[in-house]
């Protein structure tokens, strides 16, 4: 790529410098379990997660401004405003999952929020809340309580973060859970432009940076099956495998059934044939 210069490599992207102001962000189709990037790549998911990311940028723009300046023809590659991210995540929970649920059975609460007694897993919580996480350069992130959260990026701009966090996450809930997805939780990451003001940036609202439950198949009182990784992890699980790098190669039936949920999950949220994606990317976008 002789306009860009290779930045940074993250377990799923790469990162191209194309000029002061612009990044490229390029999502691979590499999978990540129990924080472990596997050796088999799933084909096209780095182009779901974008087109699905894109999507979701174009619809949310008037709620809350973004990074995104463009979708590359090979539907991969994401041309975006270069921000300076902010040291944490921002993450909604609307359901009781992974560490909220470990944190809820350990101590009652989750971040700080304290929660009605006597929820079980996966439950619906009252209100959604927000539960801010380090970003931890080892890959596993820390909950933090929201008066660490803002003390790490001011009150002020912790205030602005966390009710932009909700903005988008009830936007995308209702939107997802009419075409029979629920997003249990979601992550987001902010940054500042230029001039200071807060952007969305990264990916968002995609499998890999949510939880997407089939709401048909919605049963509170234990794990739910997550719409896309749940082959490889129920493979995984049946190895034997440690979780610990190097992960297992996965066969053809469990790399396929893995494809077809990334590709279900971005046509029912779209409402566009993957195939027509595919074609032009910038069916997204209008
Ligand atoms: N507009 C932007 N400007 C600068 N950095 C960005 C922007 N958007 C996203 N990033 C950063 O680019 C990286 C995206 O790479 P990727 O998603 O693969 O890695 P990651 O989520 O940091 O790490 P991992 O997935 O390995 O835990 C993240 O570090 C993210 O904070
Ligand atoms: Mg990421």
């Amino acid at each position: 790529m002789p306009d860009a210069v290779h930045v940074g490599s993250g377990k799923v992207r790469e990162l191209y410098a194309l000029d002061a102001e612009r990044l490229l962000l390029v999502a691979s189709d590499r999978i990540s379990t129990f924080d472990v990037v596997l050796p088999t790549a799933i084909p096209d998911k780095g182009r779901v997660l974008t087109g699905l990311a894109a999507f979701w940028f174009a619809r949310t723009r008037a709620l809350c401004p973004n990074h995104l300046l463009a979708v590359r023809p090979d539907g991969r590659s994401t041309e975006c405003r270069r921000l300076a991210m902010l040291p944490i995540e921002c993450v909604v929970r609307g359901y009781l999952a992974g560490t909220g649920w470990k944190d809820y059975r350990a101590h009652g609460e989750v971040c700080g929020h304290r929660l009605p007694a006597g929820l079980r897993e996966s439950d619906r919580l009252p209100e959604p809340i927000f539960t801010p996480a380090t970003k931890a350069p080892s890959g596993h992130d820390e909950n933090i309580t929201r008066a660490q959260a803002a003390a790490l990026v001011g009150a002020e701009r912790f205030g602005a973060v966390e009710r932009l966090s909700f903005t988008l996450y009830r936007f995308a809930a209702d939107y997802a859970r009419e075409r029979g997805i629920i997003i249990a939780d979601t992550k987001f990451e902010f940054g500042l432009d230029g001039d200071g003001r807060l952007v969305l940036g990264d990916e968002a609202l995609t499998p890999d940076s949510s939880r997407f439950w089939p709401a048909d198949q919605y049963a509170p009182g234990g794990p739910q099956p997550s719409f896309d990784k749940q082959f490889v992890r129920d493979f995984c699980e049946l190895t034997g495998w440690d979780k610990t790098a190097p992960g297992p190669e996965l066969p053809s039936t469990v790399v396929a059934g893995t494809r077809a949920r990334y590709v279900e999950a971005f046509e029912r949220l779209t409402g566009i044939p993957f195939a027509t994606y595919l074609a032009d990317p910038n069916v997204v976008l209008s």
